[in-house]
């Protein structure tokens, strides 16, 4: 059956198609639909953006629709950057700008901890949709360090470990990432549903 991954970020798709890993999906991404309007990202939890992104993009495409929403969770700062992560340097969202950012808002700061969540939402092509999440606790450095990876990747270390995700290979960091954790629910609550290729949710 087909897919839609309803992202546009070739890192995040490719994080998401390594976890999955289900042979009879075929993956179609939102790139196969270039004049598809932009899903607004106005929702007040990174679940509503979520289940928004999902049930809009399966009903305009007529497919089933997987989509995230994530962000990064910092306690200092009662829990911004949030749903506003992507942009929160402001827009267009610039990863470099909103990395120093955040290392700004936090100097001097003590307490660094912080997490970042996963919601993943498919829907069925009638806009039904279900959700799981995944969180990953950890903590702020003090400068950006590594190179692999994307957005806040090179500030934040995992707790448990010395290493930010950006100087981890993808492989380790799926396996201890939030969205690592939302997809493997998401393959472990719908894989067996989405390789029966069904209409709609049951
Ligand atoms: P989304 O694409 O609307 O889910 O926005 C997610 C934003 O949160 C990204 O642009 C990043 O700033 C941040 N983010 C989410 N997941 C990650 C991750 O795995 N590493 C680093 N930053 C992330």
């Amino acid at each position: 059956m087909k897919l839609l991954i309803a992202s546009r970020n070739a890192h995040k798709i490719q994080e998401i198609r390594e976890i999955f890993d289900l042979p009879e999906v075929e993956w179609v991404s939102l790139e196969a639909f270039a004049d598809l309007a932009e899903v607004v990202e106005d929702g007040a939890t990174f679940e509503a953006n979520a289940v928004k992104k999902a049930s809009e993009l399966a009903r305009a495409t007529g497919l089933w629709a997987l989509a995230d929403d994530s962000g990064l969770e910092v306690t200092a700062l009662r829990n911004a950057p949030g749903v506003y992560s992507a942009r929160y340097a402001g827009e267009p969202c610039d990863h470099a700008r909103n990395n120093a950012k955040l290392l700004r808002e936090l100097a001097g700061q003590a307490d660094r901890s912080a997490r970042f969540r996963c919601v993943a939402a498919l829907s069925d092509p009638t806009g039904r949709t279900q959700t799981v999440s995944g969180c990953c606790e950890g903590r702020i450095t003090e400068q950006p360090r590594g190179v692999d990876g994307f957005g806040y990747d090179p500030l934040f270390i995992p707790a448990g470990f010395d290493a930010t995700f950006a100087e981890m290979g993808s492989g380790q960091k799926n396996r201890l990432s939030h969205r690592g954790k939302a997809m493997m629910l998401a393959k472990e609550t719908w894989g067996r549903l989405l390789a029966a290729a069904p209409d709609a949710f049951g």
